[in-house]
C-alpha cells in the first residue's frame, strides 16, 4: 500500500528520501513522487519503479543538493489508474502547497466541486488531490499554515495519513493521522516522518508514534503534536529494538528465502521467556486475562485476513482440541459489517502481522464497541492492532518485507499454540501433558532447521511443476489451513491458480479438474485419519494427477501412492503445522523464482492493506 516519508534536517533530503522509500517499496505500490521546499516546492513524480523517479530526476540535470526539506510517497493506485500525473505528491493550483495522501477520501467528489467553484482546477483522477485545495484555500483564509491545515481536516470524511509542505512555511512540515498510520523519528538535528518504521531506522530508533486523530506540526529542531481539536498532546519518545541490518538481505537473493529461513530462529524469538516447564503452560502476560476471565470465557471468536486469518484457523482447530472451548473464526472484512452477535462470555482475538490491516482495525472496534474483550496478535510494536486492543501478544518474528508472509504465520501460528497450552492447562490437560508440549516446543527450531535443510531436494520437484497452470493443496484437520496457506503462497508469487480444500471434499467438486496435468499437493502425516487421506489419495491417483505428498518421515507406503514425497519429521499433531507449511513456503519460493517472478513484491498486493 502507500509509503510517505519527510524529513527536515541538515542532510540532502533527497537522498534521505529516496532511500526511505526504497525501504517502502515492499509494502507494493506503482508509482513515486517527491516534493522539496527551500524558498519554492519542487516537485517529481513518476510511475512505475523508484529506480523511473531516480532516473527523472537525474535526466531533469537540476542541483537538489541544498534542499533540506522534503516529503515523497509510493502510491499503490485506487482512484485513478497509476500514472505520472496522478502520482504523489499533489500540488495545490496555487502551486504553494504540497500533499502526500495514504487512505480514501470518502467524500471527495462533493469536496471536488466545491473546490471547482471557489477556481482551483483539478487535474488529476485522484482522491487525494483535492487535500492540497482544501488546505490551500484554507490556510490563505486563515493566514496560517497550522490552522489552515486543522480547518481543512475537519472537512475531510474518510481515512488519512498525510504530510504537507507550505512555500509560504519553508522550515515546516504538517502531517496528520486518521486511520493510516505515521510515525515520528526524532534524530539528531533531524527530524522523519514515515508511514512505517523501516523508512526512519537508518537515521534514527528514537520515535514517536503519531496517533489516531493526531496532527504533528514538525519545525527543523523541534516538533509538537495536538488532537484535531488543536488542544496540545505531549508524547513519549519511544526506542525501535530492531535495526538496520534486520531488514537487509543478508546474502539471500530475495527478502522472502531469507525470511523462510529465519523461521528456525523467530519461532524461538516468539516464545522467549513465555514457556513455563514447571507448570507445564505458557505465560502470556500481556493478555491482561485475570483468573475470574478464564471461567468466563466461553467462546472465542478469531478475526484476522489473509494468512493470519489462516493462522486463526488453526488456532479454531487447536483450542478446541485441547482447550475443549468452542471457537468461531471470521474473515475480518465480513465480520465488520454483519452486525455479529456477541455477548459479554465471548473473547475476541484479532490477528495481524501488520497490526494496521483496515478491515482487521475495524473488527477489533467493532468488537470493542459491542463491549467485548479484545485481545490482539501482531507483530509490529506499537501498531494502531496493538494499541487499540485490551491485552494482546507480540508475535516478534522481526520485521517481515517480503510480501508474502512466512515467518510472521509461524510465529501466529506458535501464538495460537501458546494461548491454546494456556487455556488448556486452565481447563482439563494435565500437568504432565503440558510438560511435555512445552518439552516439544523447545526442540522445535531444529525440527524446522531439518526441513529447510531439504530445500535441495524441494527446488527440483519446483522445476518439474513450474509449469502447471493449476495446483490443488489438500488437507485434513489442522492440515486444512495449511494446505489453504500453501495455495495462497502459491497464488500469490507465481501467479499460478492453487486451490486449498479439506482432503475429504474433493470428490464434492475439485475432483473434476484433476487430470495429468494437476499436481496435487496432500498433506499426508501418521495420524488418526493417514487411512482416509491415502484412500483420497487413490482417487487422485486413479485419474491421472499427480502427487506430491508431505509425509511423515518413516513412512515409506506412501510412496506407492505419491510422485513425490517430501519427509517432515514426526512431531505433535498440535505442533506439526509449523513443519508442514515450511516445504509448502519453499516450493511457492522456487516456482515463483523459476517463472520470473518479482517474488518480494508480486504484482498488484501490498504489504499492509490500509484501505478497505
Ligand atoms: C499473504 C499475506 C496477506 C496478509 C493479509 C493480512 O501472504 O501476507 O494475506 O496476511 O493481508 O495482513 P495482516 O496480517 O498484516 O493483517
Amino acid at each position: 500500500m502507500c509509503g510517505i516519508v519527510g524529513y527536515i534536517g541538515t542532510k540532502a533530503a533527497t537522498s534521505v528520501l529516496l532511500k526511505g522509500l526504497k525501504r517502502l517499496e515492499y509494502r507494493g505500490y506503482d508509482s513515486s513522487g517527491i516534493a522539496l521546499l527551500n524558498s519554492h516546492l519542487f516537485v517529481c513524480k513518476k510511475k512505475g519503479k523508484i529506480a523511473s523517479l531516480e532516473n527523472e530526476l537525474i535526466d531533469l540535470k537540476t542541483d537538489l543538493s541544498g534542499y533540506t526539506v522534503g516529503i515523497a510517497h509510493t502510491r499503490w493506485a485506487t482512484h485513478g489508474e497509476p500514472s505520472d500525473l496522478n502520482a504523489h505528491p499533489h500540488v495545490s493550483s496555487s502551486g504553494k502547497i504540497a500533499v502526500v495522501h495514504n487512505g480514501i477520501i470518502e467524500n471527495f467528489p462533493l469536496l471536488r466541486e466545491k473546490l471547482i467553484s471557489k477556481g482551483y482546477s483539478i487535474k488529476t483522477q485522484t482522491d487525494s488531490e483535492i487535500i492540497a485545495h482544501l488546505i490551500d484555500y484554507y490556510v490563505c483564509k486563515y493566514e496560517d499554515f497550522l490552522t489552515g491545515v486543522f480547518v481543512a481536516l475537519e472537512k475531510l470524511e474518510g481515512t488519512y495519513g498525510i504530510a504537507v509542505l507550505s512555500e509560504d512555511y519553508p522550515d515546516r512540515i504538517i502531517a496528520a493521522r486518521n486511520g493510516s498510520p505515521l510515525i515520528l523519528g526524532v534524530g539528531e538535528g533531524e527530524i522523519l516522518i514515515a508511514s512505517d518504521a523501516s523508512a526512519i531506522v537508518e537515521y534514527t530508533r528514537r520515535v514517536v508514534y503519531i496517533d489516531e486523530r493526531e496532527v504533528v506540526d514538525i519545525q527543523r529542531d523541534s516538533y509538537q503534536t495536538y488532537d484535531l481539536l488543536q488542544k496540545r498532546v505531549d508524547k513519549c519518545v519511544e526506542d525501535i529494538d530492531w535495526d538496520i541490518e534486520t531488514i537487509g538481505k543478508k546474502g539471500y537473493d530475495h527478502f522472502m528465502l531469507k525470511e523462510i529461513y529465519e523461521q528456525a530462529e523467530s519461532i524461538q524469538n516468539t516464545c522467549r521467556g513465555r514457556l513455563l516447564h514447571e507448570t507445564g503452560t505458557s505465560r502470556l502476560d500481556g493478555l491482561n486475562l485475570k483468573n475470574e476471565d478464564f471461567t468466563r470465557i466461553e467462546r472465542i471468536i478469531l478475526i484476522a485476513c489473509g494468512t493470519s486469518w489462516h493462522s486463526a484457523l488453526i488456532g479454531e482447530y487447536l483450542i478446541e482440541e485441547y482447550a475443549r472451548i468452542p471457537v468461531d473464526v471470521e474473515y475480518a472484512s465480513e465480520f465488520r459489517y454483519k452486525n455479529p452477535i456477541l455477548t459479554p462470555s465471548d473473547l475476541v482475538i484479532v490477528i495481524s502481522q501488520s497490526g494496521e490491516t483496515a478491515d482487521t482495525l475495524a473488527a477489533l472496534r467493532e468488537a470493542k464497541q459491542k463491549g467485548v474483550h479484545v485481545l490482539g496478535v501482531t507483530n509490529i510494536v506499537g501498531s494502531t492492532i496493538a494499541r487499540e486492543s485490551d491485552g494482546g501478544v507480540y508475535s516478534h518474528a522481526g520485521p517481515e518485507i517480503g510480501v508474502a508472509s512466512t515467518k510472521a504465520f509461524t510465529s501466529q501460528v506458535m501464538v495460537m499454540i501458546m494461548i491454546t497450552i494456556m487455556f488448556a492447562r486452565k481447563y482439563d490437560m494435565s500437568l504432565e501433558t503440558g510438560q511435555l508440549l512445552v518439552e516439544k516446543i523447545e526442540k522445535l527450531p531444529n525440527l524446522i532447521q531439518s526441513m529447510l535443510d531439504t530445500a535441495h531436494d524441494i527446488k527440483k520437484i519446483a522445476l518439474i511443476y513450474s509449469n502447471a497452470s493449476n495446483f490443488l493443496y489438500l488437507g485434513r484437520g489442522v492440515q486444512f489451513p495449511v494446505a489453504l496457506e500453501g495455495a495462497l503462497k502459491l497464488k500469490e508469487i507465481s501467479y499460478i491458480h492453487a486451490e486449498g480444500y479439506p482432503a475429504a471434499e474433493m470428490k464434492h467438486g475439485p475432483i473434476a479438474l484433476i487430470d495429468e496435468n494437476l499436481p496435487v499437493i496432500f498433506i499426508a502425516l501418521k495420524d488418526s485419519i493417514y487411512g482416509k487421506i491415502i484412500s483420497n489419495m487413490q482417487e487422485v491417483r486413479a485419474r491421472g494427477g499427480k502427487i506430491i505428498a508431505i509425509a511423515t518421515e518413516g513412512d515409506d507406503l506412501i510412496r506407492d501412492y505419491a510422485d513425490h514425497v517430501i519427509y517432515v519429521p514426526q512431531v505433535d499433531r498440535m505442533l506439526s503445522p509449523l513443519l508442514t507449511v515450511v516445504p509448502l513456503q519453499l516450493l511457492s519460493y522456487y516456482i515463483a523464482v523459476e517463472r520470473g517472478c518479482n517474488v518480494d513484491q508480486p504484482r498488484n498486493l501490498a504489504k499492509s492493506v490500509t484501505v478497505e
